[in-house]
């Protein structure tokens, strides 16, 4: 069975307490760890078949470099230069999706999943 990291993501939040009577401000800090496994099941899977399958799949133009399911995904991220290529700026050649840069979030999810050594639940 394959060993997994988790992901911690420190989320800082700031909440600010407003003293009416004393006319004081007050700044409170506090650190929340969530711990997040990213799978191919329950994050990556639907971010490439929203972004992605139109193209790389049956009867996609880039069917050559199918992305339907779980092996294939890991195939191309093992042996393509797919996490370069969704990282690339907007007009950079070889982005993909072509129409433009997913958000951030996504980007995040995939890389760190490949990271974590791809597991698929
Ligand atoms: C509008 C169609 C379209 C969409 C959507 C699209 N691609 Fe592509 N993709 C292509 C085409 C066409 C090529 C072949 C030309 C090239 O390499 O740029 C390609 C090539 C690739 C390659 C190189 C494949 C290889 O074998 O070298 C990767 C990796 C890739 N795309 C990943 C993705 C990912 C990941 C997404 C979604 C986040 C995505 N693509 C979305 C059309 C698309």
């Amino acid at each position: 069975m394959m060993k997994i990291k988790n992901i911690i993501l420190a989320v800082s939040i700031v909440a600010t307490l407003c003293s009416c009577e004393s006319n004081t401000y007050e700044d409170l800090e506090e650190d929340v760890i969530v711990d997040v496994e990213i799978t191919y099941d329950t994050h990556i899977k639907s971010i490439i078949d929203n972004n992605c399958i139109s193209c790389h799949g049956a009867g996609g133009v880039s069917s050559f470099r199918p992305l339907t399911n779980y092996m294939e995904v890991k195939d191309a991220v093992e042996n393509t230069d797919l996490l370069d290529r969704i990282q690339r700026q907007n007009g950079e050649t070889g982005l993909m999706p072509q129409s433009g840069r997913m958000p951030m979030n996504n980007i995040d999810l995939i890389v760190e999943w490949a990271a974590n050594g791809l597991p698929e639940n």
